[in-house]
């Protein structure tokens, strides 16, 4: 039986101004779920939107629209970005979906059954925007820790969740699987932060908000956004439900996928309410580093001097999901922050993508046409050091992409596969294969140069496809590799289809003149 992979993005607030940021979890998790399919697991891949809350409601109340008309519109835009990105998506969950509502309300009631959930009355500082309440000592200059928005007072009666039982389980969760939570520094965080002052009682529900899921027992009280968000990752999976075969095959989850600001919820109170149903714990949870523009999560600040441009919905349809893609995934030491202006996109396009990668593809289809009519010769074993170096070199990178891939460092992938191009790119400078082309005696040893660089190029498109699927799969396909197939012989340089065809292909990537493309930029978006 195949081993099962779940792996989640954080439920989105649906927004139909959804930034380069926005994409970034979606993009890391599609990147990190193909690899995975290719491993030869069983994947499964969430997504979704978190629907419910205050904002969603004066959003809606803006435009004069119920709130489900206003949801499905943007829901189905961001959907629509997700198919522009290439997202393969298994199951995509939008809390006001039915099944999900039900679910929780089962939730809240065994909670309460249990005694973990009890009535009581809130008065706390409650940042509107976040959705969360705070204590006094949480606040960071008075002001939300998570956002820096003011936060109000507000008392109301409310539910309250037994938070406070679960410190110690939490402190041992951490200690004994280190794992758990990932970077390790966020485990310092959760522990300074949280659990070493204490943990409080967590407000549940609310009687002020009316665009939630109501407690059944006492409808009046709708059911905390967060309760409601994080368990959408049992509900997608049918918990609660008559069909519940997916969640047994699939729960718990190998990781959740979250960035740095909502690790709170995911590393303290979604284990806590897991262990309060009885439910196995996530394997492990990352928490990423933001990307930033101009040193901001969010805003559009000009830096440079020259366009800025972060909407994928322009960037996409110019330079392609997979240029796109490359820069979210590459640009982002993974677990860190990284800064991103259209420039470093630029640059990046053509030194990365046009120059080592799509300059490989073609330098070497044209001297297989020019050389060999296009027919992959005959793969001779060589004692050659130039060969032999290439071969081992290329063999060190592979091995540290599944290394890194294991601890899902996207970037860190890339950057060994891209070297894989650059050891090829090297190789043909070194080994000069016009010169040997000019000695009709050196006919083998030619031979031979093609189809290392062939190997090269197959073995490193083949590992490129889980995070650049459209070029890679237009190469491979010239290859005659199936790029959703298991990985196959990437230990070896004999994977190439002696005596295949192998046309040349379009250019991959064309270059870009990048002054031009900033004034196309600013054009296209002084039209938007
Ligand atoms: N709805 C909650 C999550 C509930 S999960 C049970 C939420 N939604 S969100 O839309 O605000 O964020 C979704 C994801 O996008 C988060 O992982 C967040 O970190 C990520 N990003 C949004 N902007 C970002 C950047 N600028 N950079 C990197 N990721 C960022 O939080």
């Amino acid at each position: 039986m195949k081993e099962k992979f779940y792996i989640t993005t954080p439920i989105y607030y649906p927004s139909n101004k959804f930034t380069l940021g926005n994409c970034y979890t979606t993009v890391i998790c599609d990147a990190i779920a193909r690899f995975n399919k290719r491993q030869g697991k069983d994947v499964f891949f969430l997504t979704g939107t978190d629907e419910h809350g205050q904002k969603i409601s004066q959003a809606a109340a803006a435009k004069g629209m119920a709130e489900k008309d206003y949801l499905d519109e943007i829901v189905a835009d961001a959907k629509a970005l997700w198919a522009m990105l290439g997202i393969e998506y298994d199951k995509f969950i939008r809390t006001t979906d039915d099944y999900h509502e039900k679910s929780v309300q089962t939730i809240f009631r065994t909670l309460y059954e249990k005694g973990y959930i009890y009535k009581g009355e809130y008065e706390g500082l409650y940042c509107t925007p976040c959705e969360a309440f705070w204590t006094e000592s949480q606040l960071v200059d008075g002001k939300c820790p998570d956002c820096g928005r003011a936060v109000s007072p507000q008392k109301e009666e409310a539910y309250f969740f037994k938070l406070s039982e679960f410190g110690d389980k939490l402190m041992k969760l951490y200690k004994d699987n280190p794992k758990f939570l990932q970077p390790q520094s966020r485990i310092n965080e959760m522990v300074n932060n949280f659990l070493k002052p204490g943990l409080a009682d967590l407000c549940v529900s609310r009687t002020s908000v009316k665009w939630g899921i109501p407690v059944d027992f006492d409808p009046k009280h709708t059911i905390y956004v967060w309760l409601d968000a994080l368990t959408n990752y049992t509900n997608a999976l049918g918990y609660n439900s008559e069909d519940e075969s997916l969640f047994k095959k699939y729960w718990p989850a190998n990781v959740h996928m979250v960035g740095k600001e909502i690790v709170r919820f995911h590393a303290i109170i979604w284990p806590a309410f897991l262990m309060a149903l009885d439910l196995p714990l996530p394997e492990r949870i990352f928490a990423h580093g933001w990307m930033l523009f101009g040193g901001d999560k969010l805003s559009k600040s000009k830096t440079t001097g020259s366009v800025e441009c972060i909407d994928p919905r322009i960037l996409v349809p110019e330079y392609s999901a997979d240029a796109v893609r490359y820069i979210l995934l590459r640009e982002i030491p993974f677990g860190s922050d990284g800064n991103y202006t259209t420039e470093i996109f630029f640059n990046r396009f053509n030194s990365d993508l046009v120059n080592n990668f799509g300059n490989l593809v073609s330098r070497t289809l044209s001297m297989l046409k020019k050389y060999f009519g296009s027919v992959v010769p005959k793969h001779e074993k060589s004692e050659n050091e130039d060969d032999i170096a290439l071969q081992n070199d290329v063999k060190k990178e592979v091995e540290n992409v599944f290394k890194v891939m294991e601890d899902f460092d996207v970037s860190k992938a890339l950057i060994s596969i891209f070297n894989i191009f650059t050891l090829a790119n090297t190789y043909i400078q070194k080994v000069e294969p016009w010169a040997v082309a000019k000695d009709e005696n050196q006919k083998a040893r030619l031979a031979t140069i093609m189809t290392n660089l062939l190997e090269a190029i197959r073995i490193g498109t083949s590992l490129l496809s889980s995070f650049l699927p459209e070029c890679s799969k237009k190469v491979l396909d010239a290859f005659g590799i199936d790029a959703e197939a298991d990985f196959a012989d990437l230990d070896n340089f004999n994977g190439v289809e002696e005596g295949r065809e192998i046309l040349p292909i379009a250019i991959l990537f064309p270059r870009l003149d990048i002054a031009a493309e900033f004034e196309k930029l600013a054009k296209i978006m002084a039209n938007k």
